[in-house]
């Protein structure tokens, strides 16, 4: 596919998440067939492949099956041959090792469940302020798988790491063309978290997920998970990893995923990079734009408590009346720290109501808040969720 995608992306109607897509034997996008990689998503960019499941689809199990779990790719998935794969382990260690997934699969297997989520979900809330580029996400940039692989801490244990080392940059095998330059996807991560031990290690490599080896979507053959963070910290095709005395120079680090109002050098410059995210929610059913009867309604959708250790939803409130009242939506499924958690409620409107909302509230502290500010790239949108609703 080439830039001509767009145009036809934008005939069929996928850019307002209308349709999937799949491909004719010229190449060409068919409306409404299925998607060559198996995914059952709403792609908002197919070139590169960008897509999120409807809300209604992604609550329906606390894991979410691989082919209603987002993608969000900056560039074409790289063709990686598995016999040939070596991830190289470089930088500030006193022995730079370079391991096959058969070396690697001598390490101790990891199995962890986790929530990963984008930090431009939510992203089109901003364009009602003013509008923000980027892929248009709704709500379902997020989804809660398993992952299986190895910690962090034990490949570099393995690589013995030096006095000095304060971040561990980790660099993926695509090819983005970005200006004039093609550049591979990457970030960081502080040495403390790299190097966290327990249940859940401070950062997995991970080959499997939900049970299956990674699909080329999710980055195989090995991809980076640490749970707590925004997902541009878990980076997909894992072919490097460095350990260094600063954080990774790579643009997605340096540059992109971080809080700006504007977009001058200064603000850049100013910005730390994002790393954990923050508590976040929506309410995924019902749908936008249907239409309810006064009375009870039933809703449901999910809480991502603060990407902190131990940290769960502590109370999920919803409200009919524009926030003059709030009732307690129950909690379903499991609580666990770094996933998220499902909800259900009944809450009766009136033809007063305009709107659901949602806030939510964790154990660490966190909140949803009312509003949040506006910033230049969308990210981090975690405010009230409001469900505007029209009751006859
Ligand atoms: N890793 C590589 N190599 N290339 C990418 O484009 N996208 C990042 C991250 N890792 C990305 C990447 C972003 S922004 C997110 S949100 C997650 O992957 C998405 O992971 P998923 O596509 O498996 O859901």
């Amino acid at each position: 596919m080439n830039s001509n995608s767009l145009t036809r992306r934008e005939m069929i109607g996928i850019g307002t998440g209308i349709a999937i897509t799949g491909l004719s034997s010229a190449g060409n996008l068919i409306a409404g067939a299925a998607d060559p990689l198996g995914k059952d998503l709403i792609f908002r960019t197919t070139d590169p492949r960008n897509g999120e499941p409807s809300l209604e689809k992604l609550i329906q199990s606390w894991l979410t099956p691989v082919k209603h779990f987002y993608v969000r790719s900056h560039a074409p998935n790289p063709k990686i041959d598995s016999e040939k794969f070596v991830l190289s382990v470089e930088g500030h260690v006193r022995n730079p090792i370079k391991l096959s997934l058969k070396q690697l699969a001598q390490l101790k297997r990891r199995n962890v469940t986790a929530t990963l989520t984008c930090a431009g979900n939510r992203r089109t809330e901003f364009n009602q302020e003013s509008s923000v580029g980027g892929v248009q996400w709704e709500a379902g940039a997020i989804g809660n798988a398993q992952w299986s692989g190895y910690a962090l801490g034990d490949v570099l244990k393995k690589a013995e790491v030096l006095e000095g080392a304060r971040h561990v940059w980790f660099e993926g095998l695509d090819e983005i063309q970005r200006k004039e330059a093609v550049i591979p996807f990457g970030g960081s991560v502080p040495i403390e978290k790299a190097m966290q031990d327990g249940d859940t290690p401070g950062a997995l490599l991970v080959d499997r997920m939900n049970g299956e080896p990674l699909s080329p979507d999710h980055g195989y053959p090995l991809r980076t998970v640490v749970p707590g963070y925004i997902g541009a910290r878990s980076v997909k095709w894992l072919g490097r990893i460095v350990v260094s005395d600063k954080p990774s120079p790579n643009h997605y680090l340096a540059n992109a995923y971080k809080l700006v109002k504007n977009t001058d050098p200064i603000d850049w410059t100013e910005a730390g990079p994002i790393y954990r995210y923050p508590i976040n929610g929506a309410i995924a059913t019902p749908a936008l734009d249907t239409k309810v009867s006064a009375g009870a309604v039933d809703i449901a959708g999910y809480v991502l408590p603060t990407g902190r250790p131990n940290t769960t939803a502590e109370r999920i409130e919803l409200s009919s009346d524009n926030g003059a009242t709030w009732q307690a939506a129950r909690m379903i499924g499991k609580a666990s720290e770094y996933c998220w958690q499902l909800w259900k409620s009944r809450i009766r409107v009136t033809t007063d109501s305009k709107a659901i909302i949602l806030r939510a509230f964790d154990s660490s502290g966190g909140f949803m808040p009312q509003r949040v500010p506006w910033n230049a790239k969308g990210y981090l949108q975690n405010s009230w969720f409001r469900l505007p609703i029209s009751v006859q």
